[in-house]
């Protein structure tokens, strides 16, 4: 993408600013009371760091403020993780951007230090630091790494989580690239029964690839739950585990249908090591 096309805000998945759906009721009540940002301040603040993010690379789920859209506590696993953080087991947010899923859960009382985020871009984490206002006190810990290079400080932490949180990352690949980077995260969990990767992306009714140019190849692979159940038996075939894998579909807002096929989900996925 060239960097004017970088800039443009001309596109369908750009919103000026966030409506009621966009800042749901969670997000402004952790930034006004996890972050202490007065009510007032709270539209304005989320805008500007937005903006700013929006120039590094303009993800759809930027320009439509989804990073407001607290996911993990609807999960039915919720309990079950704040429960096993509480334990001492670590969960990692794998390409966390903002990190707003590790504030809600630090919010929640998960102990900070069993929380780790990694993201591709620094200046996301940084970011994520100025929107939630806890650069001094947040004692969960944040790395930069690209998920493809077998060189990077993520690699040294294979086998050692036990919960890792993926959303919408693995959509932002075509199907093989899909397969490899769900390989790397799988390589990630500790190698024992119960650990977990969990998380949400675009998914559809029926599977398929679709032209999608923020993703680098252009292109993302829109999973059904059996397309991605299929894949990750495969992934487990060759790395030798055995995967349970839940995937449901659920409606999207109307407003992804200015960009998405009619058939487009959202698709929501547990994958425990058996
Ligand atoms: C669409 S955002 C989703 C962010 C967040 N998980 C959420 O649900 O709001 C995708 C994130 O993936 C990160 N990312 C993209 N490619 C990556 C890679 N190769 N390795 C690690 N992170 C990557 C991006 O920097 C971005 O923060």
């Amino acid at each position: 993408m060239s960097s004017t096309e970088l800039q443009d805000r001309n596109v369908a998945w750009f919103t000026e600013r966030p409506d009621d759906s966009q800042l749901s009721a969670d997000a402004r009540h952790l930034l006004e009371s996890y972050s202490r940002i007065p009510a007032d301040d709270v539209v304005e603040h989320v805008i500007k760091v937005r903006n700013q993010a929006w120039t590094i690379f303009p993800y759809p789920c930027i320009g439509q403020f989804r990073f407001l859209d607290m996911s993990m506590k609807y999960t039915k696993e919720y309990p079950e993780l704040l429960e096993r953080l509480a334990k001492g087991q670590r969960l990692l947010d794998m390409a966390c951007c903002f990190g707003q899923e590790i504030r809600q859960l630090v919010a929640d009382g998960a102990p900070p230090e069993n929380i780790f985020g990694c993201d591709l871009r620094e200046e996301y984490v940084e970011l994520g630091y100025q929107l939630f206002r806890d650069h001094d006190r947040l004692k969960s810990r944040f790395l930069t790494a690209d998920i493809f290079d077998e060189s990077s400080p993520l690699v040294k932490l294979q086998g050692t989580f036990d919960v890792v949180y993926t959303g919408s990352f693995f959509h932002l690949f075509d199907y093989a690239n899909q397969v490899k980077v769900s390989t790397a995260v799988a390589k990630l969990l500790r190698p024992e029964k119960g650990s977990m990767i969990l998380g949400r992306q675009i998914g559809a009714v029926n599977a398929a690839t679709h032209d999608h140019k923020t993703n680098p190849t252009g292109k993302m692979y829109r999973h059904n739950p059996g397309s991605f159940q299929e894949m990750w038996k495969k992934i487990g075939e060759d790395l030798g585990v055995s995967f349970s894998v839940d995937a449901t579909l659920h409606e999207l807002a109307r407003d992804h249908f200015r960009f998405h096929t009619d058939d487009t989900r959202r698709i929501h996925f547990v994958i425990r090591r058996e």
